[in-house]
């Protein structure tokens, strides 16, 4: 038996090299050949825009990935695809824990996280990998995040004290109703002290009114947080707060 026949087998040109006689070596590579995976053959169709290639418009380019070969998460298909077929393929990851947040992406018409959405082994259905709708490209899967940081720095995420001279010193105690509140964190932090000036903020139809209650936070929200029922609380103090203050004038 040809050394040439156990090579278009695939996997077994060792066994047949090592063994003393030919036949043995066959029964290897019809073993492997038989128990072999058949191949699953996924498309990825990826969206791609450079704007530092002239001209380049946004379009989609499809990669075939045989899900044997490849980890369970859309994270790392993306992965392989920059690793084996295209490196210039951009997109943003770093913990690939969900903790991060750097790779969310849209995947099949959901705002998700590429390393804890699975990929759906049907293969006679594409993956559709978009960046997040709401924000300007950088590059392919990359959005733009100078909006993002700016809001986060706007809302002074830390707690604020009025009177600082005790700073240093264990003495925000709170009681275990306290900490359950915890879900919009500083507005209903009761050891914070400008919930007030935090609620004033938000009194424009830009901020907390721009929320229509959709609940896509929710349903995508990686963390199984229920960031709809948090706002919803904090207009239920903004009415309080209003009634407050029209009240003192
Ligand atoms: Fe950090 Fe996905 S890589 S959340």
């Amino acid at each position: 038996m040809s050394v040439v026949c156990l090579l278009s087998l695939g996997r077994c040109s060792t066994v047949a090299f090592r063994s003393s006689t030919g036949m043995v070596a066959v029964r290897y590579a019809q073993t492997a050949a038989a128990t072999a995976p058949q191949p699953r053959v996924k498309k990825f169709q990826v969206y791609r825009w450079d704007p530092d290639t002239v001209g380049d418009k946004p379009r989609m380019q499809t990669f075939e990935i045989d899900l044997n070969t490849c980890g369970p998460m859309v994270l790392d298909a993306l992965i392989k695809i920059k690793n084996e077929m295209d490196g210039t393929l951009t997109f943003r990851r770093s913990c690939r824990e969900g903790i991060c947040g750097s790779c969310a992406m849209n995947i099949n018409g959901g705002n998700t996280l590429a390393c804890l959405n699975k990929i759906d082994t049907n293969t006679s259905k594409a993956t559709k990998i978009y960046p997040l709708p709401h924000m300007y490209v950088v590059k392919d899967l990359v959005p733009d995040m100078s909006n993002f940081y700016a809001q986060y720095k706007s809302i002074e995420p830390y707690l604020k004290k009025k009177d600082e001279t005790n700073e240093g010193k264990e003495q925000y105690h709170q009681t275990v109703e306290d900490r359950q509140k915890l879900a919009y964190r500083w507005m209903i932090d009761s050891r914070d002290e400008f919930t007030e000036e935090r609620l004033s903020k938000l009194q424009d139809p830009f901020s907390l009114y721009r929320c229509h209650t959709i609940m896509n936070c929710t349903k995508t929200c990686p963390k199984g947080l229920n960031p709809g029922k948090a706002i919803a609380e904090i207009k239920k103090m903004m009415a309080t707060y209003k009634e407050k203050k029209s009240a003192v004038a």
